[in-house]
């Protein structure tokens, strides 16, 4: 029976059996591709019916020492990568167009080069003499990179394993081009075929490879989503156009934790590190007002305390608008349910605008507390005193939960000058000596106290 094609949505990577406009899986519009079957026939054998060559199998305690790994000297890149690039893996750096993949590959690329990896740029975006100007204006004329502006994937791979290099980077892997692939650059089928051949040398020749891919949120462009279960690591790299931090994030990594965050500063010479990113994060916060709470967050293995600003108002619309920047979509929802619900502080009637100051995204479930006492800040009208963190994670009864790392955090907030802390019952706040604490087993408790209401 011939096999028909399949139909895959470029943002998320969801496989269907016929197109459609709309992707049922992630709501992206015009996204779902035609993909051409694998080719078979008479020429093709089913697997089992020919004999392939035999696996060598190993034990499970070969005792082959961990990987070296090579550190770029930039700390907050390192840190991201686990303690530096591996050797045979493949990494996915991911992020919007001009956001700015290519200027912190290329000071990464330029240090581990001058480290003493043979380092191989492959620019498919731009021409060499641009690149060129690049390194002029990031001071690294003079770092031992090779480059090479090229999209053929079959000459890229012949020069790679003529050269043995031990990183590679491709920017970006959109615009490689398999010649064994029937479709367009940029395609699923171009994009995965790349990634996968790329991955193979990685693999095969012991280099580190790391492949550019632009994301955009509506998905037009073939998203890198579905190279991601290929490659060891992926990487985002976030930040608001008109802000300059910019926020480098591991979302999967095969050779060091997931979910730490490295803090850049975008200048007129690149990307600067920011060692402490709290301070930059809470740079500019002016007298105490209404709305505004500093949270003590974990990112990664380190604390990072942001600033949540909310701000609530009488609304003419019978939906009141729920809008909010920097946190999980259906968080804030469930926080003024439990303030509806348990505390009888009701929030109808009322718009709701939910802000993390300096463009930084939060994922740590201990930013409920923060943001109940944000919104209860802002509808009360009533400023908390500014030497004050909050955290603590809330759950749908009310009961506010300790959260890990309590300790981490009230360190990082008493080094930054906070002098009291709001957190849940039971935590273990070790790390808070010269903190005032101010603990509550539910969040009714703390409305009552904190704000004389509920
Ligand atoms: P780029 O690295 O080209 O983005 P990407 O590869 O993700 O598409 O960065 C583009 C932006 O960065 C561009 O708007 C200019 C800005 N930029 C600086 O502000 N300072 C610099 O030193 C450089 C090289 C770029
Ligand atoms: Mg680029």
């Amino acid at each position: 029976m011939a096999k028909s094609a399949t139909f895959t949505c470029t943002a998320c990577g969801a496989v269907y059996a016929k197109w459609s406009g709309r992707c049922e899986s992630c709501g992206a519009w015009n996204a779902i591709e035609e993909e051409a079957p694998l080719s078979s026939g008479p020429g093709r054998q089913a697997l089992g019916a020919r004999r392939g060559a035999g696996l060598t199998l190993s034990d499970l305690s070969d005792n082959e020492p961990p990987p070296a790994r090579t550190a770029s000297g930039m700390a907050e890149f390192d840190r991201v990568l686990g303690g530096g690039l591996v050797p045979a893996s493949a990494t996915l750096v991911g992020g919007d167009p001009g956001i700015g993949k290519s200027t912190i590959l290329l000071q990464a690329a330029a240090r581990l080069a001058t480290r003493g990896l043979e380092t191989i740029y492959v620019s498919g975006e731009e021409a060499a003499a641009q690149i060129r100007m690049r390194a002029a204006r990031l001071g690294l004329a003079d770092a031992p990179i090779r480059l090479a502006a090229a999209t053929g994937l079959r000459d890229i791979l012949t020069t790679l394993e003529a050269e043995r290099p031990g990183l590679v980077v491709i920017d970006s892997i959109q615009t490689m081009w398999a010649d064994t692939v029937d479709s367009a650059p940029g395609s699923v089928a171009q994009v995965r075929a790349a990634a996968h051949e790329l991955t193979s040398f990685a693999k095969r020749r012991g280099a580190a490879v790391i492949l550019v891919g632009h994301v955009t949120k509506d998905g037009q462009i073939a998203g890198p989503r579905v190279v991601e279960h290929m490659v060891d690591t992926v990487l985002y790299f976030e930040g608001e156009r008109g802000h300059q931090f910019r926020i480098l994030r591991s979302v999967k990594n095969r050779f060091g934790p997931a979910d730490e965050i490295g803090v850049f500063e975008m200048t007129g010479r690149g990307l600067a590190e920011v060692a402490n990113p709290s301070q930059l994060f809470l740079a500019g916060r002016g007298a105490p007002a209404a709305g505004s709470v500093v949270f003590a967050g974990i990112e990664g293995t380190r604390p990072v305390l942001v600033e949540f600003q909310a701000l609530v108002a009488a609304t003419p619309l019978a939906q009141p608008r729920r809008a909010v920047v920097g946190w999980d979509g259906a968080r804030p929802a469930m926080v003024l349910a439990v303030l509806e619900a348990r505390c009888g502080i009701p929030f109808a009637g009322l718009d709701v605008y939910l802000n993390v100051a300096g463009g930084l995204r939060i994922a740590d479930p201990a930013a409920d507390l923060a943001v109940a006492a944000a919104l209860l800040s802002a509808r009360e009208d009533t400023a908390l005193p500014s030497d004050a963190v909050v955290f603590g994670e809330i759950s749908l009864s009310g009961a506010l939960r300790p959260v890990p790392q309590t300790e981490n955090r009230l360190k990082e907030a008493r080094k930054l000058g906070f002098s009291s802390a709001i957190v849940p019952s039971g935590g273990k706040a070790g790390g808070g000596r010269g903190m005032k604490l101010r603990d509550f087993g539910d969040l009714a408790a703390l409305v009552g106290e904190v704000f004389g209401t509920g």
